[in-house]
């Protein structure tokens, strides 16, 4: 067994998060005692349980073990001090507080507070655990203190309001050129579309026809090339080519059969139809800036 470290099993144990309560009781001997602890934990609901551990080194131990009763106080964010305090071996803890001089000891201002009959006490390692049973509680509405990894905190709930950047600003304006650019392809993609459905033009043959018609004959650079064009085809699509007897396939290379020559003739005067309507829809003067503008941003020579 590796040397357990005691350092490095506080440090892991302090990245769960606590509250804090401070929890007080009454000495046989009439003097007030409280302490520090973020050991609290709920147990049960019905009956209403809850448990704290105290160190056997505390000084208080002697009056926790007598006392029949314990109350616990979870503070609130402002009571940080309190928690300094009361977690201070030999301080006097209740010095200029008002409470009262029997029963058990209360504090004011806390998150919530549970008044408890100590039911059960076991021996564990070098902490003595208390069960309590609450009898009587008040809660208010204010935040809680937090201890996490040695340091006080405070909850704060996530919401997606509170992102680090402001999604109207950062959302694209009407005239961008990106925004300007995609509702172009959608449309021009939409009137291709159209005119292969017109001719009976899968769009998985019409991407593979179209690669072969470049040249390329493998299969995954016929993919690479689908891909590239924001589609992708299933080797059912692919098969259902080599069915219907556009293409053959033979050791992951692609062949253009007759009727593929034939499907790709159809391809191009369909692809022919969507650019002399889209050439009609210009004028000259923005046919050749348009040519231009687009062969430079999509890196192409400017006679491409
Ligand atoms: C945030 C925090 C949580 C603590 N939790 C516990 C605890 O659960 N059990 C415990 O025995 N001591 C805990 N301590 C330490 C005790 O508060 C401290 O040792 C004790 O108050 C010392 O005084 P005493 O000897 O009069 O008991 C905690 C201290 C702090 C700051």
């Amino acid at each position: 067994m590796p040397e357990f470290d005691q350092r490095s099993f506080r440090s892991a144990l302090g990245r769960f998060a606590t509250g804090v309560t401070i929890i007080t009781a009454r000495g046989a001997d009439g003097r007030p005692v409280g302490v520090t602890a973020n050991s609290f934990n709920s147990v049960s609901l019905d009956p209403p349980l809850v448990l704290w551990s105290l160190a056997r080194t505390s000084s208080s131990l002697e009056a926790y073990e007598s006392a029949e009763a314990f109350a616990i106080h979870i503070l609130g964010i402002e009571q940080e001090h309190l928690s300094n305090r009361f977690a201070t071996k030999g301080a006097d803890k209740f010095e200029g507080m008002d409470v009262d001089h029997a029963g058990v000891p209360l504090l004011d201002g806390c998150a919530a507070r549970f008044h408890c009959r100590k039911v059960q006490r076991h021996e564990v390692g070098d902490h003595i655990l208390f069960i309590g049973e609450v009898v009587e509680f008040e809660a208010c509405d204010g935040a809680p203190l937090l201890y996490v990894q040695g340091k006080y905190g405070e909850a704060r709930r996530r919401e997606a309001a509170e992102l680090s950047y402001d999604l109207d600003a950062a959302r694209l304006g009407k005239g961008a050129i990106l925004n300007l650019f995609s509702h172009a392809y959608v449309r021009i993609l939409g009137r291709v579309r159209a005119e292969f459905e017109a001719i009976g033009l899968q769009q998985a043959a019409s991407i593979i026809l179209g690669a072969l018609a470049e040249g390329m004959t493998a299969l995954p650079e016929i993919r690479q090339f689908a891909i590239e064009r924001d589609y992708d085809f299933s080797p059912q699509e692919q098969q259902a080519l080599v069915g219907e007897g556009l293409i053959a396939i033979e050791g992951g290379r692609v062949a253009l059969l007759p009727k593929g020559h034939e499907a790709y003739g159809a391809l191009l005067a369909a692809l022919k139809t969507v650019e002399d309507h889209l050439v009609g829809e210009c004028t000259p003067g923005e046919l050749s800036e348009a040519r231009h503008f687009l062969a430079r941003i999509g890196n192409l020579d400017s006679d491409f």
